[in-house]
């Protein structure tokens, strides 16, 4: 079954180490996972380049007055069948830039869908906390981590400026991340094509 991957990206930094990090896992996902017929979209906070969040989507009583970027963005991730999370750790948290960029929108758009977690950092923890927050956060947005996630430490070294790495650790991990999005993400949709997603009494 064909999937429509979303990579977001969590960096808006002049220079961000994010680039290359974008190549390899767009070089990998070429090579593994395009053959069998997945997509991958990229969610980028340069190109959305929304303002720090004063009225999330969910909040307009009419959506169509909402601007047009932001709906955009949430035709995008509707439209998604899975995630992929490509963050750093800031402060051995998540990046305010992905955090302000995916709470824009309304969690519906995200549930009964999966995500994978990959984290890179300059330094040698490889992002492993800000994976650690990101995990109660994709989870109250409705799209749950997978149990694999890829951490990439020392970036500047292991990954080239082109994303071309001579680690393959890293390249087999991410193929395992790739799976297991794939497997949830064939999973969750053929249930919500076949039996659609509970409805809600209450708000939370
Ligand atoms: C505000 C800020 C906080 C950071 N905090 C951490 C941290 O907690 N742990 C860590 O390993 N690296 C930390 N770093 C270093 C990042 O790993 C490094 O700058 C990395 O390149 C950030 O990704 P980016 O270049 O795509 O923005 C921090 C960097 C910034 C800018």
């Amino acid at each position: 079954m064909a999937l429509r991957f979303a990579c977001f990206i969590s960096s808006c930094r002049e220079g961000r180490m994010a680039d290359r990090m974008v190549k390899l896992i767009q070089a990998q996902f070429n090579q593994t996972m395009q053959p069998k017929g997945h997509q991958l979209e990229l969610i980028d906070p340069v190109k959305y380049d929304l303002p720090l969040l004063k009225k999330p989507l969910h909040f307009y009583k009419d959506r169509s007055e909402a601007p047009e970027i932001l709906q955009t963005l949430n035709e995008k991730v509707e439209q998604s069948d899975c995630f992929l999370i490509l963050t750093a750790e800031y402060n051995m948290n998540l990046p305010p830039a992905l955090t302000n960029l995916m709470s824009q929108l309304p969690p519906p758009s995200f549930e009964y869908k999966p995500s994978g977690l990959i984290s890179y950092t300059l330094g040698t923890r490889g992002g492993l906390a800000a994976c650690v927050a990101a995990r109660p956060y994709l989870a109250e947005l409705g799209c749950l981590p997978v149990k694999h996630m890829t951490t990439v430490s020392s970036v500047h070294q292991e990954v080239n400026e082109d994303g071309s790495t001579e680690n393959h650790f890293i390249t087999e991990s991410l193929d395992d991340l790739f799976q297991q999005v794939a497997w949830w993400g064939e999973a969750t949709k053929l249930k919500r094509h076949t039996d659609g997603v509970p409805a809600k009494k209450g708000y939370f």
